[in-house]
Protein backbone atom coordinates (compact mmCIF):
# COMPACT_ATOMS: atom_id res chain seq x y z
CA UNK A 1 0.00 0.00 0.00
CA UNK A 2 2.59 2.75 0.90
CA UNK A 3 4.49 1.23 -2.03
CA UNK A 4 2.16 1.36 -4.43
CA UNK A 5 2.09 5.56 -3.15
CA UNK A 6 5.42 5.85 -3.01
CA UNK A 7 5.69 4.45 -6.76
CA UNK A 8 2.51 6.87 -7.35
CA UNK A 9 4.43 9.59 -6.11
CA UNK A 10 8.01 8.95 -8.38
CA UNK A 11 5.68 8.71 -11.60
CA UNK A 12 3.93 12.15 -11.13
CA UNK A 13 7.25 13.52 -9.99
CA UNK A 14 8.70 12.22 -13.32
CA UNK A 15 5.78 13.74 -14.92
CA UNK A 16 4.94 10.48 -16.49
CA UNK A 17 1.49 9.11 -15.05
CA UNK A 18 0.59 5.80 -16.79
CA UNK A 19 -2.92 6.10 -17.71
CA UNK A 20 -3.21 3.94 -20.31
CA UNK A 21 -6.54 4.36 -22.54
CA UNK A 22 -6.69 7.47 -23.76
CA UNK A 23 -4.89 10.24 -26.16
CA UNK A 24 -5.40 14.02 -25.74
CA UNK A 25 -3.83 16.49 -28.10
CA UNK A 26 -4.10 19.63 -29.95
CA UNK A 27 -4.12 18.66 -33.87
CA UNK A 28 -1.20 20.43 -35.99
CA UNK A 29 -3.75 23.00 -36.99
CA UNK A 30 -4.81 24.13 -33.59
CA UNK A 31 -0.75 24.56 -32.24
CA UNK A 32 -0.28 26.48 -35.45
CA UNK A 33 -2.97 28.87 -34.70
CA UNK A 34 -2.35 28.90 -31.08
CA UNK A 35 1.59 29.01 -31.33
CA UNK A 36 2.61 29.09 -34.56
CA UNK A 37 4.55 26.28 -34.44
CA UNK A 38 4.72 23.31 -36.70
CA UNK A 39 3.66 20.65 -34.32
CA UNK A 40 1.29 18.33 -32.61
CA UNK A 41 1.06 19.19 -28.64
CA UNK A 42 0.05 16.12 -26.74
CA UNK A 43 -1.36 16.34 -23.36
CA UNK A 44 -2.07 12.33 -23.04
CA UNK A 45 -0.29 10.40 -25.82
CA UNK A 46 -0.77 6.39 -25.12
CA UNK A 47 -2.19 7.20 -21.43
CA UNK A 48 1.31 9.11 -20.40
CA UNK A 49 0.27 12.34 -18.80
CA UNK A 50 2.50 15.19 -19.88
CA UNK A 51 2.33 17.54 -17.00
CA UNK A 52 4.99 20.06 -18.81
CA UNK A 53 2.21 20.52 -21.11
CA UNK A 54 -0.10 20.72 -18.63
CA UNK A 55 1.32 23.51 -16.50
CA UNK A 56 2.21 25.87 -19.02
CA UNK A 57 -0.47 28.64 -19.26
CA UNK A 58 -1.20 29.14 -22.33
CA UNK A 59 -1.99 32.52 -23.75
CA UNK A 60 -4.49 33.02 -26.10
CA UNK A 61 -4.32 35.96 -28.65
CA UNK A 62 -7.64 38.17 -28.86
CA UNK A 63 -7.92 37.36 -32.27
CA UNK A 64 -8.56 33.88 -31.59
CA UNK A 65 -12.25 33.13 -30.18
CA UNK A 66 -12.27 29.14 -30.12
CA UNK A 67 -9.64 26.56 -28.50
CA UNK A 68 -9.85 22.78 -30.26
CA UNK A 69 -9.08 19.60 -28.23
CA UNK A 70 -8.78 16.36 -29.57
CA UNK A 71 -9.08 13.29 -28.47
CA UNK A 72 -9.88 9.27 -28.32
CA UNK A 73 -10.13 6.80 -26.25
CA UNK A 74 -7.70 3.58 -26.80
CA UNK A 75 -9.66 1.28 -25.16
CA UNK A 76 -11.98 -0.71 -26.94
CA UNK A 77 -14.62 1.13 -25.31
CA UNK A 78 -16.13 4.78 -24.74
CA UNK A 79 -14.54 6.36 -21.51
CA UNK A 80 -16.73 8.60 -19.39
CA UNK A 81 -15.59 12.21 -19.11
CA UNK A 82 -16.85 15.10 -17.49
CA UNK A 83 -15.63 18.77 -18.47
CA UNK A 84 -15.90 21.84 -16.48
CA UNK A 85 -14.75 25.22 -17.37
CA UNK A 86 -14.26 28.06 -15.17
CA UNK A 87 -13.41 31.72 -15.52
CA UNK A 88 -11.85 34.61 -13.59
CA UNK A 89 -14.17 37.08 -15.34
CA UNK A 90 -17.46 36.58 -16.22
CA UNK A 91 -17.63 40.80 -17.52
CA UNK A 92 -14.96 40.86 -20.22
CA UNK A 93 -15.83 36.96 -21.59
CA UNK A 94 -18.68 35.86 -22.34
CA UNK A 95 -19.62 32.17 -20.71
CA UNK A 96 -17.57 29.80 -22.49
CA UNK A 97 -19.29 27.39 -24.59
CA UNK A 98 -18.41 23.74 -25.49
CA UNK A 99 -20.05 21.93 -28.70
CA UNK A 100 -19.74 18.46 -26.87
CA UNK A 101 -22.02 17.97 -23.47
CA UNK A 102 -20.12 18.23 -20.32
CA UNK A 103 -20.73 15.05 -19.58
CA UNK A 104 -20.29 12.08 -21.95
CA UNK A 105 -18.13 9.68 -23.16
CA UNK A 106 -14.59 9.80 -25.42
CA UNK A 107 -15.29 8.26 -28.82
CA UNK A 108 -13.17 5.32 -29.51
CA UNK A 109 -12.79 7.22 -32.95
CA UNK A 110 -10.89 10.53 -33.37
CA UNK A 111 -13.15 13.62 -32.01
CA UNK A 112 -12.34 17.65 -31.93
CA UNK A 113 -14.22 19.61 -29.83
CA UNK A 114 -14.23 23.15 -29.19
CA UNK A 115 -14.54 25.86 -26.79
CA UNK A 116 -15.67 29.23 -27.54
CA UNK A 117 -13.84 32.28 -25.91
CA UNK A 118 -15.55 35.29 -27.23
CA UNK A 119 -14.64 38.77 -25.34
CA UNK A 120 -18.02 40.93 -24.46
CA UNK A 121 -15.91 43.72 -25.64
CA UNK A 122 -16.86 45.76 -22.38
CA UNK A 123 -13.23 45.85 -21.22
CA UNK A 124 -9.81 45.27 -21.75
CA UNK A 125 -8.50 42.28 -19.76
CA UNK A 126 -6.69 39.07 -19.20
CA UNK A 127 -9.34 36.34 -18.21
CA UNK A 128 -7.96 33.11 -16.94
CA UNK A 129 -9.86 30.03 -18.37
CA UNK A 130 -9.25 26.72 -16.52
CA UNK A 131 -11.10 23.61 -18.24
CA UNK A 132 -11.20 20.46 -16.29
CA UNK A 133 -11.34 17.23 -17.37
CA UNK A 134 -12.36 13.81 -15.92
CA UNK A 135 -12.30 10.78 -17.46
CA UNK A 136 -13.16 7.40 -15.62
CA UNK A 137 -11.17 4.42 -16.47
CA UNK A 138 -12.81 2.47 -14.07
CA UNK A 139 -15.38 3.36 -11.50
CA UNK A 140 -13.44 3.29 -9.02
CA UNK A 141 -9.91 5.33 -11.18
CA UNK A 142 -10.99 8.71 -12.27
CA UNK A 143 -8.24 10.79 -13.97
CA UNK A 144 -8.61 14.40 -13.87
CA UNK A 145 -6.35 16.87 -15.85
CA UNK A 146 -6.19 20.75 -15.88
CA UNK A 147 -5.45 22.95 -18.84
CA UNK A 148 -5.06 26.60 -18.09
CA UNK A 149 -5.70 29.74 -20.49
CA UNK A 150 -5.14 33.27 -20.33
CA UNK A 151 -7.38 35.03 -22.70
CA UNK A 152 -6.50 38.62 -23.58
CA UNK A 153 -9.59 40.82 -24.12
CA UNK A 154 -9.81 44.29 -25.63
CA UNK A 155 -12.56 46.50 -25.01
CA UNK A 156 -14.57 46.36 -28.50
CA UNK A 157 -12.67 43.30 -29.52
CA UNK A 158 -13.45 42.63 -33.38
CA UNK A 159 -10.81 39.87 -34.39
CA UNK A 160 -7.98 42.18 -35.28
CA UNK A 161 -4.61 42.60 -33.88
CA UNK A 162 -4.42 46.17 -35.05
CA UNK A 163 -6.74 47.76 -33.79
CA UNK A 164 -5.58 49.79 -30.37
CA UNK A 165 -7.98 50.93 -28.35
CA UNK A 166 -6.45 52.14 -25.25
CA UNK A 167 -7.88 55.56 -26.38
CA UNK A 168 -11.52 54.39 -27.12
CA UNK A 169 -14.35 56.07 -25.60
CA UNK A 170 -16.86 55.05 -23.35
CA UNK A 171 -20.12 53.75 -25.49
CA UNK A 172 -23.03 52.86 -23.90
CA UNK A 173 -24.53 49.76 -23.07
CA UNK A 174 -26.60 49.16 -25.94
CA UNK A 175 -23.43 49.96 -28.23
CA UNK A 176 -21.18 47.03 -26.22
CA UNK A 177 -24.03 44.48 -27.05
CA UNK A 178 -24.25 45.60 -30.53
CA UNK A 179 -20.34 44.91 -30.80
CA UNK A 180 -20.79 41.78 -29.16
CA UNK A 181 -23.42 40.61 -31.55
CA UNK A 182 -21.47 41.88 -34.71
CA UNK A 183 -18.15 39.84 -32.93
CA UNK A 184 -20.16 36.67 -33.05
CA UNK A 185 -22.13 37.42 -36.15
CA UNK A 186 -18.60 37.35 -37.57
CA UNK A 187 -17.65 34.28 -36.14
CA UNK A 188 -20.51 32.33 -37.25
CA UNK A 189 -20.45 33.91 -40.80
CA UNK A 190 -17.17 34.13 -41.69
CA UNK A 191 -16.25 30.60 -40.20
CA UNK A 192 -19.59 28.95 -41.17
CA UNK A 193 -20.68 30.97 -44.39
CA UNK A 194 -17.74 32.33 -45.96
CA UNK A 195 -15.68 28.67 -45.22
CA UNK A 196 -18.58 26.67 -46.71
CA UNK A 197 -19.65 29.44 -49.55
CA UNK A 198 -17.24 27.37 -51.92
CA UNK A 199 -19.32 24.24 -52.27
CA UNK A 200 -22.59 25.65 -52.52
CA UNK A 201 -23.57 25.14 -56.17
CA UNK A 202 -26.76 26.41 -57.82
CA UNK A 203 -28.31 23.29 -57.62
CA UNK A 204 -28.87 21.80 -54.06
CA UNK A 205 -29.01 18.34 -55.68
CA UNK A 206 -25.30 18.43 -56.88
CA UNK A 207 -24.17 20.32 -54.03
CA UNK A 208 -23.03 17.52 -51.94
CA UNK A 209 -20.65 16.15 -55.18
CA UNK A 210 -18.94 19.05 -55.56
CA UNK A 211 -15.50 19.40 -55.36
CA UNK A 212 -14.07 22.36 -53.44
CA UNK A 213 -11.29 23.15 -55.80
CA UNK A 214 -12.53 26.90 -55.66
CA UNK A 215 -10.96 29.05 -52.63
CA UNK A 216 -13.98 30.87 -50.84
CA UNK A 217 -12.44 33.92 -51.53
CA UNK A 218 -12.43 33.79 -55.18
CA UNK A 219 -16.47 32.56 -55.41
CA UNK A 220 -17.82 35.85 -55.45
CA UNK A 221 -15.03 37.39 -57.66
CA UNK A 222 -15.42 36.63 -60.44
CA UNK A 223 -16.30 39.19 -62.35
CA UNK A 224 -19.16 39.80 -64.72
CA UNK A 225 -22.94 39.41 -64.55
CA UNK A 226 -23.55 35.88 -65.55
CA UNK A 227 -27.72 36.20 -65.70
CA UNK A 228 -28.46 38.85 -68.28
CA UNK A 229 -32.02 39.72 -67.49
CA UNK A 230 -34.63 40.48 -70.07
CA UNK A 231 -35.36 43.81 -70.23
CA UNK A 232 -38.40 43.57 -72.10
CA UNK A 233 -41.67 45.42 -71.90
CA UNK A 234 -43.01 42.61 -70.08
CA UNK A 235 -40.76 42.98 -67.00
CA UNK A 236 -42.78 46.03 -66.44
CA UNK A 237 -46.40 44.74 -67.07
CA UNK A 238 -47.20 44.80 -63.23
CA UNK A 239 -46.10 47.95 -61.35
CA UNK A 240 -43.40 47.02 -58.83
CA UNK A 241 -44.08 48.52 -55.56
CA UNK A 242 -40.69 49.85 -54.69
CA UNK A 243 -41.94 53.60 -53.90
CA UNK A 244 -41.10 54.98 -50.34
CA UNK A 245 -43.59 54.59 -47.83
CA UNK A 246 -45.60 58.07 -47.94
CA UNK A 247 -47.26 59.33 -45.10
CA UNK A 248 -47.25 63.04 -46.60
CA UNK A 249 -50.50 64.00 -47.17
CA UNK A 250 -50.46 65.76 -51.22
CA UNK A 251 -51.15 62.98 -53.49
CA UNK A 252 -48.32 62.30 -56.24
CA UNK A 253 -50.37 64.59 -58.88
CA UNK A 254 -50.21 67.48 -56.36
CA UNK A 255 -46.65 67.25 -55.87
CA UNK A 256 -46.08 67.31 -59.42
CA UNK A 257 -48.14 69.90 -59.85
CA UNK A 258 -45.78 71.64 -57.07
CA UNK A 259 -42.96 71.19 -59.18
CA UNK A 260 -43.71 71.08 -63.04
CA UNK A 261 -41.86 73.51 -64.97
CA UNK A 262 -42.26 74.52 -68.96
CA UNK A 263 -40.50 72.53 -71.10
CA UNK A 264 -38.86 75.80 -72.90
CA UNK A 265 -36.98 76.44 -69.63
CA UNK A 266 -35.13 73.17 -69.94
CA UNK A 267 -32.18 72.20 -72.68
CA UNK A 268 -30.46 68.66 -72.52
CA UNK A 269 -27.05 68.49 -74.05
CA UNK A 270 -25.59 65.31 -73.71
CA UNK A 271 -26.84 61.55 -72.61
CA UNK A 272 -24.79 60.47 -69.97
CA UNK A 273 -27.01 56.87 -69.31
CA UNK A 274 -29.18 54.83 -71.25
CA UNK A 275 -30.90 51.80 -70.95
CA UNK A 276 -33.60 50.01 -73.46
CA UNK A 277 -36.16 53.03 -72.51
CA UNK A 278 -34.02 55.02 -70.25
CA UNK A 279 -32.23 57.85 -70.91
CA UNK A 280 -30.42 60.03 -68.46
CA UNK A 281 -29.32 63.36 -70.02
CA UNK A 282 -27.12 66.36 -68.48
CA UNK A 283 -28.88 69.61 -69.43
CA UNK A 284 -29.96 73.20 -67.93
CA UNK A 285 -32.90 74.27 -66.35
CA UNK A 286 -33.43 78.44 -66.47
CA UNK A 287 -35.00 78.79 -62.68
CA UNK A 288 -37.27 81.58 -62.27
CA UNK A 289 -34.92 84.19 -61.54
CA UNK A 290 -33.94 83.72 -65.08
CA UNK A 291 -30.53 81.62 -63.78
CA UNK A 292 -29.36 78.79 -65.78
CA UNK A 293 -28.92 76.23 -62.87
CA UNK A 294 -27.47 72.54 -64.77
CA UNK A 295 -29.09 69.35 -64.28
CA UNK A 296 -29.79 66.16 -65.07
CA UNK A 297 -32.35 65.04 -66.83
CA UNK A 298 -33.96 61.44 -66.45
CA UNK A 299 -36.72 60.30 -68.66
CA UNK A 300 -37.56 57.79 -71.11
CA UNK A 301 -37.74 57.36 -74.97
CA UNK A 302 -40.87 57.42 -77.03
CA UNK A 303 -41.07 53.81 -77.26
CA UNK A 304 -41.77 53.59 -73.40
CA UNK A 305 -45.54 52.57 -72.32
CA UNK A 306 -47.33 54.63 -70.47
CA UNK A 307 -46.64 52.38 -67.14
CA UNK A 308 -43.03 52.81 -67.98
CA UNK A 309 -44.10 56.43 -67.74
CA UNK A 310 -45.82 56.36 -64.74
CA UNK A 311 -43.06 54.39 -62.90
CA UNK A 312 -40.63 56.92 -63.83
CA UNK A 313 -43.10 59.75 -62.13
CA UNK A 314 -43.99 57.78 -58.99
CA UNK A 315 -40.46 56.03 -57.88
CA UNK A 316 -38.72 59.84 -59.24
CA UNK A 317 -40.95 61.77 -57.00
CA UNK A 318 -40.10 59.08 -54.32
CA UNK A 319 -37.73 61.21 -52.56
CA UNK A 320 -39.28 64.46 -53.34
CA UNK A 321 -39.19 67.94 -50.97
CA UNK A 322 -35.88 65.97 -48.82
CA UNK A 323 -33.98 68.22 -47.61
CA UNK A 324 -30.24 66.21 -46.72
CA UNK A 325 -27.06 66.62 -48.13
CA UNK A 326 -26.72 62.94 -48.74
CA UNK A 327 -29.97 62.87 -50.33
CA UNK A 328 -30.56 63.80 -54.01
CA UNK A 329 -33.98 65.26 -54.30
CA UNK A 330 -35.99 65.72 -57.19
CA UNK A 331 -35.69 69.54 -58.57
CA UNK A 332 -38.56 69.63 -60.90
CA UNK A 333 -40.45 68.00 -63.36
CA UNK A 334 -41.72 68.85 -67.09
CA UNK A 335 -44.55 66.83 -68.38
CA UNK A 336 -45.96 68.36 -71.93
CA UNK A 337 -48.45 66.29 -73.67
CA UNK A 338 -47.28 63.56 -76.31
CA UNK A 339 -43.79 63.33 -75.00
CA UNK A 340 -42.48 61.73 -72.03
CA UNK A 341 -41.71 63.58 -68.79
CA UNK A 342 -38.35 65.21 -67.75
CA UNK A 343 -37.56 64.41 -63.81
CA UNK A 344 -34.97 67.62 -63.02
CA UNK A 345 -32.26 67.03 -60.88
CA UNK A 346 -29.65 69.59 -59.35
CA UNK A 347 -26.44 68.49 -61.27
CA UNK A 348 -23.02 68.81 -58.76
CA UNK A 349 -20.66 67.39 -61.41
CA UNK A 350 -21.67 63.43 -59.08
CA UNK A 351 -21.87 60.21 -61.67
CA UNK A 352 -23.23 57.10 -60.95
CA UNK A 353 -21.46 55.63 -57.58
CA UNK A 354 -21.55 52.16 -59.35
CA UNK A 355 -20.01 53.05 -62.14
CA UNK A 356 -17.68 55.12 -60.69
CA UNK A 357 -16.16 52.29 -58.26
CA UNK A 358 -16.68 50.05 -61.29
CA UNK A 359 -14.07 52.29 -63.46
CA UNK A 360 -11.66 52.21 -60.21
CA UNK A 361 -11.05 48.74 -60.63
CA UNK A 362 -11.19 48.61 -64.50
CA UNK A 363 -8.46 51.21 -64.95
CA UNK A 364 -7.28 52.49 -61.62
CA UNK A 365 -4.63 54.74 -63.72
CA UNK A 366 -7.31 56.36 -65.35
CA UNK A 367 -8.40 57.67 -61.85
CA UNK A 368 -6.81 60.08 -58.94
CA UNK A 369 -6.49 57.34 -56.48
CA UNK A 370 -7.39 54.23 -55.52
CA UNK A 371 -10.04 54.12 -52.61
CA UNK A 372 -8.54 53.43 -49.06
CA UNK A 373 -10.58 51.88 -46.49
CA UNK A 374 -10.54 55.45 -44.59
CA UNK A 375 -12.60 56.26 -47.96
CA UNK A 376 -14.76 53.23 -48.04
CA UNK A 377 -15.83 53.87 -44.65
CA UNK A 378 -16.53 57.96 -45.00
CA UNK A 379 -18.77 57.02 -48.22
CA UNK A 380 -20.47 54.27 -45.66
CA UNK A 381 -21.09 56.82 -43.43
CA UNK A 382 -22.69 59.57 -45.64
CA UNK A 383 -25.13 56.93 -46.84
CA UNK A 384 -25.90 56.19 -43.25
CA UNK A 385 -26.68 59.97 -42.47
CA UNK A 386 -28.85 59.84 -45.40
CA UNK A 387 -30.75 56.59 -44.68
CA UNK A 388 -31.14 57.98 -40.61
CA UNK A 389 -32.44 60.67 -41.98
CA UNK A 390 -34.78 58.90 -44.39
CA UNK A 391 -35.84 56.42 -41.18
CA UNK A 392 -36.73 59.72 -39.51
CA UNK A 393 -39.04 60.71 -41.59
CA UNK A 394 -40.50 57.72 -41.41
CA UNK A 395 -39.56 56.45 -45.05
CA UNK A 396 -38.31 53.31 -46.79
CA UNK A 397 -35.94 53.31 -49.67
CA UNK A 398 -36.57 49.68 -50.48
CA UNK A 399 -34.01 49.85 -53.06
CA UNK A 400 -30.42 50.66 -51.31
CA UNK A 401 -27.46 50.07 -53.83
CA UNK A 402 -24.66 52.00 -55.20
CA UNK A 403 -26.60 52.04 -58.40
CA UNK A 404 -29.04 54.07 -56.79
CA UNK A 405 -26.20 56.65 -55.45
CA UNK A 406 -24.24 59.53 -56.97
CA UNK A 407 -20.38 60.37 -56.03
CA UNK A 408 -18.52 63.67 -56.65
CA UNK A 409 -14.76 63.57 -56.81
CA UNK A 410 -14.08 64.33 -53.79
CA UNK A 411 -16.19 61.15 -52.45
CA UNK A 412 -19.36 63.12 -51.58
CA UNK A 413 -22.00 60.59 -51.69
CA UNK A 414 -25.73 60.97 -52.01
CA UNK A 415 -28.81 58.68 -52.07
CA UNK A 416 -31.27 58.88 -54.87
CA UNK A 417 -34.41 57.49 -55.64
CA UNK A 418 -34.33 54.23 -57.93
CA UNK A 419 -36.30 55.52 -60.87
CA UNK A 420 -34.97 54.17 -64.09
CA UNK A 421 -32.10 51.57 -62.58
CA UNK A 422 -34.45 48.59 -63.77
CA UNK A 423 -33.49 49.55 -67.04
CA UNK A 424 -30.24 51.48 -66.61
CA UNK A 425 -28.94 48.08 -64.46
CA UNK A 426 -30.37 45.12 -65.72
CA UNK A 427 -28.66 42.67 -64.01
CA UNK A 428 -29.03 44.19 -60.83
CA UNK A 429 -33.16 43.07 -61.41
CA UNK A 430 -34.74 39.87 -62.03
CA UNK A 431 -37.83 38.41 -62.25
CA UNK A 432 -39.23 35.49 -60.04
CA UNK A 433 -41.58 34.09 -62.35
CA UNK A 434 -44.08 36.97 -61.14
CA UNK A 435 -43.65 39.66 -63.39
CA UNK A 436 -42.20 41.80 -60.53
CA UNK A 437 -38.66 42.99 -62.03
CA UNK A 438 -37.01 43.30 -58.33
CA UNK A 439 -33.40 43.49 -57.00
CA UNK A 440 -33.45 40.08 -55.62
CA UNK A 441 -29.63 40.33 -54.86
CA UNK A 442 -29.96 43.40 -52.67
CA UNK A 443 -33.28 42.03 -50.74
CA UNK A 444 -33.33 40.91 -46.94
CA UNK A 445 -34.49 37.59 -46.77
CA UNK A 446 -38.35 38.51 -45.55
CA UNK A 447 -38.55 40.83 -48.52
CA UNK A 448 -38.27 38.24 -51.21
CA UNK A 449 -40.61 35.72 -49.32
CA UNK A 450 -43.31 37.92 -47.87
CA UNK A 451 -42.56 40.95 -49.72
CA UNK A 452 -42.57 42.75 -46.63
CA UNK A 453 -40.01 45.90 -45.91
CA UNK A 454 -38.85 47.67 -42.52
CA UNK A 455 -36.10 49.56 -41.20
CA UNK A 456 -34.28 46.66 -40.85
CA UNK A 457 -34.62 45.51 -44.65
CA UNK A 458 -33.14 48.63 -45.67
CA UNK A 459 -30.27 47.87 -43.56
CA UNK A 460 -29.97 44.43 -45.01
CA UNK A 461 -29.33 46.28 -48.59
CA UNK A 462 -27.04 48.38 -46.43
CA UNK A 463 -24.77 45.41 -45.84
CA UNK A 464 -25.21 44.64 -49.53
CA UNK A 465 -24.30 47.70 -50.70
CA UNK A 466 -21.07 48.24 -47.92
CA UNK A 467 -20.10 44.76 -49.98
CA UNK A 468 -20.21 46.78 -53.21
CA UNK A 469 -18.16 49.45 -51.93
CA UNK A 470 -15.26 46.74 -50.60
CA UNK A 471 -15.62 44.88 -53.73
CA UNK A 472 -16.16 48.52 -56.13
CA UNK A 473 -18.98 47.05 -57.37
CA UNK A 474 -18.83 43.41 -58.10
CA UNK A 475 -22.27 41.37 -58.69
CA UNK A 476 -23.19 39.72 -55.16
CA UNK A 477 -23.61 36.35 -55.30
CA UNK A 478 -22.73 35.77 -58.62
CA UNK A 479 -22.43 32.15 -59.09
CA UNK A 480 -26.01 31.65 -57.60
CA UNK A 481 -28.93 31.89 -59.56
CA UNK A 482 -31.84 34.08 -58.54
CA UNK A 483 -33.96 31.76 -58.31
CA UNK A 484 -31.83 29.68 -55.45
CA UNK A 485 -31.59 32.58 -53.91
CA UNK A 486 -33.71 32.18 -50.79
CA UNK A 487 -32.92 28.58 -50.04
CA UNK A 488 -29.37 29.60 -49.84
CA UNK A 489 -29.79 32.14 -47.51
CA UNK A 490 -31.73 30.39 -45.57
CA UNK A 491 -29.46 27.78 -45.38
CA UNK A 492 -27.32 30.35 -43.66
CA UNK A 493 -24.79 31.31 -46.35
CA UNK A 494 -23.83 34.68 -47.21
CA UNK A 495 -22.13 37.21 -49.39
CA UNK A 496 -17.89 36.19 -48.69
CA UNK A 497 -15.41 38.48 -47.08
CA UNK A 498 -13.85 40.31 -50.03
CA UNK A 499 -10.26 40.72 -50.18
CA UNK A 500 -8.75 43.46 -48.87
CA UNK A 501 -11.38 43.57 -46.56
CA UNK A 502 -10.81 44.67 -42.84
CA UNK A 503 -12.51 42.40 -40.51
CA UNK A 504 -14.75 45.32 -38.82
CA UNK A 505 -16.14 46.41 -41.81
CA UNK A 506 -17.29 42.48 -42.90
CA UNK A 507 -18.27 42.49 -39.37
CA UNK A 508 -20.61 44.85 -39.60
CA UNK A 509 -22.15 43.47 -42.81
CA UNK A 510 -22.35 40.52 -41.28
CA UNK A 511 -24.63 41.86 -39.12
CA UNK A 512 -26.72 43.52 -41.34
CA UNK A 513 -27.51 39.73 -42.83
CA UNK A 514 -28.83 38.67 -39.62
CA UNK A 515 -31.72 36.00 -40.65
CA UNK A 516 -34.15 37.86 -38.25
CA UNK A 517 -34.92 41.24 -38.90
CA UNK A 518 -34.60 42.53 -34.42
CA UNK A 519 -31.88 41.24 -34.53
CA UNK A 520 -29.59 43.65 -37.18
CA UNK A 521 -28.57 46.85 -36.51
CA UNK A 522 -30.45 50.55 -36.75
CA UNK A 523 -28.42 52.79 -38.88
CA UNK A 524 -27.96 54.90 -35.57
CA UNK A 525 -25.71 52.02 -34.05
CA UNK A 526 -24.22 51.57 -37.99
CA UNK A 527 -23.00 55.00 -37.23
CA UNK A 528 -21.68 54.98 -33.81
CA UNK A 529 -19.77 51.96 -34.96
CA UNK A 530 -18.39 52.59 -38.10
CA UNK A 531 -17.73 56.35 -36.79
CA UNK A 532 -15.61 54.61 -34.21
CA UNK A 533 -13.49 52.84 -36.94
CA UNK A 534 -13.34 55.70 -38.81
CA UNK A 535 -12.31 57.52 -35.69
CA UNK A 536 -9.54 54.37 -35.32
CA UNK A 537 -8.16 54.26 -39.02
CA UNK A 538 -7.61 58.24 -38.91
CA UNK A 539 -5.86 58.23 -35.61
CA UNK A 540 -2.76 56.15 -36.83
CA UNK A 541 -2.71 57.63 -40.23
C1 LIG B 1 -6.16 4.37 -12.60
O1 LIG B 1 -6.02 3.87 -13.91
C2 LIG B 1 -4.70 3.96 -14.45
C3 LIG B 1 -4.71 3.54 -15.88
O2 LIG B 1 -5.55 2.49 -16.11
C4 LIG B 1 -3.78 3.09 -13.61
O3 LIG B 1 -2.49 3.11 -14.09
C5 LIG B 1 -3.81 3.59 -12.19
O4 LIG B 1 -3.03 2.78 -11.35
C6 LIG B 1 -5.23 3.64 -11.65
N1 LIG B 1 -5.23 4.32 -10.36
C7 LIG B 1 -5.94 3.88 -9.31
C8 LIG B 1 -5.85 4.71 -8.07
O5 LIG B 1 -6.62 2.88 -9.36
C1 LIG C 1 -16.71 21.00 -32.52
O1 LIG C 1 -16.18 22.09 -33.26
C2 LIG C 1 -15.00 21.77 -33.99
C3 LIG C 1 -14.47 23.02 -34.60
O2 LIG C 1 -15.45 23.83 -35.13
C4 LIG C 1 -15.33 20.71 -35.04
O3 LIG C 1 -14.18 20.38 -35.77
C5 LIG C 1 -15.87 19.48 -34.34
O4 LIG C 1 -16.23 18.52 -35.27
C6 LIG C 1 -17.03 19.84 -33.43
N1 LIG C 1 -17.31 18.67 -32.65
C7 LIG C 1 -18.54 18.25 -32.39
C8 LIG C 1 -18.66 17.05 -31.55
O5 LIG C 1 -19.52 18.83 -32.84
Amino acid sequence: MNQNFLSGFIILLTSQLVFGYLNLYLSLAEVQRLLGLEAELYYVRDGNINNYALNFVMPVPSSLNSLHFTWESLADRPLLYTIKVDTSDSQILLPPQLNITSRGSVPTTLQTFSLSLLCSGAATGEVNVTITISVTITPSNVTTLMFRRKKICTKFEMQTNHVLVHTVPTYSNSTSIFYTAIVSALILIIILASVTAAYYVKNKKTRDTTSASTGPTTTFLTTGPRNTVNTSYSSFRRMPSYSLIDERSKDLQERITELTVQRCRVRLSNVIMEGTFARVYQGSYTNEEGVDEPVIVKTVTDHASQIQISLLLQEGMSMYSLNHKNILSILRVSIEDHTAPFLLYAYNNYSNLKIFLQKCKLSPEGVSHTLTTQEVVDMALQIIQAMQYLHKKNLLHKDLATRNCIVDDKLNVQVADNALSRDLFPSDYHCLGDNENRPIKWMAIESLVHKTFSFSSDVWSFGVLLWELTTLAQQPYVEIDPFEIVAYLKDGYRLAQPINCPDELFAVMAYCWAMSAEERPTFTQLHICLQDFYTQLTRYV
